[in-house]
């Protein structure tokens, strides 16, 4: 019998199998229906400190049409800040008493300001772990990389200073420096992080030509952009918590993110896409994989194609196809 047992950010799951933050962590119904499909952790969909912050300035202008007193501003600044934070933390509560696995709420953030002190209430609300979303885009062409790599830490320092549960940062792939970033939220306390991130890229319409979004969900071979980062820092920040994201659509992509170094996949675009009955399909992958290599439990082959552990790691920081074409007819 295999044991798919693992652990992330301190916390005993059942298997590797993570439902990223989005909606279809939203709301306790849908939890309880990944927890039933087999998940091993739900990742709370994030509250947005741009959203609050928006709420915040459309309830102000609104009011201010409305000939209202300065005075009101601060009120509902106050009471939009509780509402929203109210339905989130009410959320984890509801999660935490209507399912057993573990339940991680998500802060998507790009400043270490007030809104830190936030993170206090979820996990008061029960919350086991805390994941930061961070993104912050530099447009300014002044700003040096090492200031805007500090926001990611200052961040993780304010919250890591309101609460004592785990705390993971989900980072996007566009860094100078990955290994570097990766041990710098280490040092700074993050249990885990999650690579990486994907958002929202802007695409051309030609026929209308506007500015449109793009797809919103990934593609299987969006998994290799991640592989090879998550197979070098697995092996050059040690004890780390990786969740590897973005492109995991199936059994084998979560077998090869584990066999890289992997603690964790996460899901979203495929159990938007295929249904939350994936779930089911990619245990059995798993099981068949661990059947065929005789491997009793995840930790039999977390790693095993890392970087420190091929003969060749090389192969890891190859990044020119000069091989492939000095190959080709
Ligand atoms: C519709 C949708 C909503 C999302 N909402 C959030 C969110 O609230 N917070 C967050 O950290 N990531 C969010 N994401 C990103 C996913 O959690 C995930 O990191 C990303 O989609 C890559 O994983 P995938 O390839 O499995 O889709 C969202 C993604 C989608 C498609």
């Amino acid at each position: 019998m295999a044991n798919f047992e693992t652990t992330y950010l301190g916390l005993n799951l059942k298997n590797p199998l993570v439902a990223a933050s989005s909606g279809l962590t939203s709301s306790v119904d849908k939890i309880v229906e990944l927890e039933n499909a087999g998940i091993g952790a739900v990742v709370l969909k994030s509250v947005f400190e741009e959203q609050i912050n928006h709420e915040v300035t459309g309830m102000i202008s609104k009011n201010m049409q409305n000939n209202s007193y300065p005075e009101a501003e601060d009120y509902i600044k106050g009471y939009t800040r509780d509402n929203t934070i109210r339905k989130h933390i009410e959320l984890i509560e509801e999660a935490k008493k209507a399912v057993k696995i573990p339940v991680i709420a998500s802060i998507n953030c790009i400043s270490a300001t007030e809104w830190t002190t936030f993170a206090k209430e979820f996990q008061n609300a029960g919350a086991d772990a805390i994941e930061l979303n961070i993104f912050y885009l530099p447009t300014d062409r002044n700003e040096k990389s090492g200031v805007v790599e500090q926001l990611y830490i200052d961040v993780l320092k304010k919250v890591k200073l309101e609460v004592s549960i785990p705390v993971s940062v989900k980072f996007g792939v566009h860094h100078s420096n990955i290994v570097g970033m990766a041990e710098k939220l280490k040092g700074n306390g993050a249990a885990g992080i999650v690579m990486f991130n994907r958002f929202y890229e802007p695409d051309i319409n030609l026929d209308t030509l506007e500015l449109a979004a793009s797809e919103v969900f990934s593609s299987p071979a969006d998994i290799r952009r991640t592989l090879r980062w998550v197979g070098l820092v697995s092996s050059m920040v040690p004890k780390i918590d990786i969740a590897a994201s973005t492109g995991i659509h199936d059994g084998n992509a979560v077998i090869k993110q584990i066999l890289a170094g992997a603690q964790v996949t996460q899901l979203c675009s495929t159990l938007y896409m295929n249904g939350t009955g994936v779930v089911t399909q990619m245990m059995t992958d798993i099981y068949e994989f661990m059947k065929k290599w005789n491997f009793k439990k995840i930790e039999d082959f977390r790693g095993r194609l890392s970087y420190k552990n091929i003969p060749d790691p090389m192969l890891y920081e190859r990044s020119q196809f000069m091989k492939y074409f000095s190959n080709k007819k």
